[in-house]
């Protein structure tokens, strides 16, 4: 079907202008080894650039989102070795990408893997999903931007109850919290579908729109409201310069569904 073969993911095309990635490492409940770590960006570094996806969806099995990083192969690193290779630098490259990516999260996605859905846009959950940050557990601190993300999604208190705890958190929860945008009807592979529509829903837009979108929500993230409402507002005023705000606003008017170009 033209997708790279990986070893420790699956890349499949469920729908039209939607790539899906799967974690593929059960036996490890997906633990985010470093080789699964470099095929996931090489993946969605290339499916960014691929014409043909306007949107991506991440997921694992149903058992397991992932269950954190790799604590076997973690275990005996030293200081040095985290330090000087700057071990899980290399994470946050999934919060560059242009195009959106949906986390469609089923059973546990726990340390690396909370985080690992947190990085993604939208998140939607199966009613098993099972979140937390148990790293205390293991004599350290989420170190793939958990205690920062979590802050943002809901708030210092239940965030730092989550870090210095590590209790586990519900779909329920997750969703009541905003860290989720929707728990979907139980169901096998149920949240993957759902998941997969909405994508389907994103790459029908004009992707110089959509990537404008993403663009100005995240800088809600690193900027003070008034920088943010700026630079929203030059991202808005730049998209008329482009032929789809053309297209969209004409067919409006002409009572005709617009035909998007991306350009
Ligand atoms: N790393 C490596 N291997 C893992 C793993 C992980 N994070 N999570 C699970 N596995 C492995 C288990 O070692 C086990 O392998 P073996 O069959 O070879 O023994 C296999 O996956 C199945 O797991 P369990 O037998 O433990 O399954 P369970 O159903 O009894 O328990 C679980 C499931 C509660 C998720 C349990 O596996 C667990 O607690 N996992 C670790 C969760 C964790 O602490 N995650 C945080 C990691 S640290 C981190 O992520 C740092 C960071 O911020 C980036």
């Amino acid at each position: 079907n033209g997708n790279k073969v990986y070893e420790n993911i699956i890349v499949s095309r469920p729908a039209e202008g939607v790539a899906l990635i799967t974690l593929n490492r059960p036996k490890a409940l997906n633990a985010l080894s470093s080789p699964l770590f470099k095929e996931l960006n090489e993946a969605t570094e290339e499916l960014d650039k691929d014409d043909s996806v306007g949107a991506l969806v991440l997921t694992g099995s149903d058992r397991a989102f992932a269950a954190g990083a790799d604590i076997k192969e973690m275990k005996d690193k030293t200081f040095v070795d985290v330090y000087q290779n700057k071990f899980l630098e290399d994470w946050t490259k999934i919060t560059g990408l242009r195009k959106p990516i949906i986390a469609a999260v089923s059973g546990y996605a726990l340390g690396g893997g909370c985080e690992l859905a947190l990085m993604c846009d939208i998140i939607l959950a199966s009613p098993t999903a099972v979140f937390g940050q148990p790293e205390i557990n293991l004599g350290v601190i989420p170190g793939g931007g958990g205690t920062q993300r979590l802050i943002h999604a809901i708030g210092k208190s239940r965030t730092m109850e989550l870090t210095l705890t590590g209790r586990n958190f519900t779909a329920a929860e997750a969703e009541a919290w905003g860290v989720v945008s929707r728990v979907v009807p139980e169901g096998e592979g149920k949240v993957v579908e759902e998941a997969v529509k909405m994508a389907s829903v994103i790459a029908s837009k004009s992707k110089v729109a959509v990537q404008a979108g993403k663009e100005a929500v995240n800088a809600a993230y690193e900027m003070t409201l008034a920088e943010g409402l700026r630079f929203e507002r030059r991202l808005f005023h730049g998209l008329f310069a482009t032929q789809d705000q053309k297209e969209g606003m004409s067919a409006f008017a002409e009572k005709r569904k617009p035909t998007w170009n991306h350009s």
